[in-house]
């Protein structure tokens, strides 16, 4: 195998380790996006890594900022640095919000209670308080758990390109990974 298609074999490799793995870096990332030509970025926790479909995803509240964001612009930027392995990776794609019930379903059934209580908020993220928690769900709401699926949703990021970056001292390597859909991956290394 070329050190080209070693190097996105252990991308795949590492971002799918993520999901099991406790403490692995890649498992909190950063999203950005570019809205009405101002920059914005938030952390989010990686949830499902599709290599055949060429593809990441993380879960969201529908009421959420990025979500109106991404309906304006579906073009976005991830960041991921593991610092053990000295690895950045800035991931290019485009959203598509999850659609196929069942998968929404596995995934919600899936979920752990913690995970599943954010989805319960009385305000969507960035609404107004009067006091720190004013937001959270009540005892009440807590009968109804599943309730929250309403507002939960699946984020895909379709990938186009990856910006792999190796720290290293015997000199840094960067590569550029070119990996439109039915397309033949293309490679491209660069000065880092
Ligand atoms: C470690 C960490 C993990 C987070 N994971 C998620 C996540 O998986 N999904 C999410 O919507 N927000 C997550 N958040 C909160 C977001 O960073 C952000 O504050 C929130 O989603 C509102 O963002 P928005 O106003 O850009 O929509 C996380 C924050 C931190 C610090």
């Amino acid at each position: 195998m070329q050190k080209e298609e070693q190097v996105l074999k252990n991308i795949w490799r590492e971002l799918s380790l993520s999901l099991v793995e406790s403490g692995h870096p890649y498992h909190i990332f950063s999203i950005s996006t570019v809205y009405n030509g101002l920059p914005d970025a938030r952390s989010v926790v990686l949830r499902g890594v599709n290599e055949e479909q060429k593809s990441i995803n993380f879960h969201t509240d529908s009421r959420s900022k990025k979500v109106y964001q991404f309906s304006k612009e579906n073009s976005v930027c991830a960041l991921f640095y593991d610092k053990p392995k000295k690895t950045q990776l800035r991931i290019y794609g485009d959203i598509h919000i999850e659609d196929d019930k069942d998968t929404i379903l596995k995934k919600w059934n899936d979920s752990k209670e913690m995970s599943k209580l954010c989805y319960l908020n009385k305000y969507p993220p960035g609404h107004t308080l009067s006091a720190s928690r004013d937001y959270l769900y009540n005892e009440n709401d807590l009968k109804n758990i599943d309730k929250g699926v309403e507002n939960f949703l699946i984020i895909n990021l379709n990938i186009r390109k990856i910006d792999w970056l190796f720290l290293n001292h015997k000199g840094h390597e960067r590569m550029l990974i070119d990996l439109k859909k039915n397309e033949e991956v293309k490679y491209e290394w660069i000065a880092p």
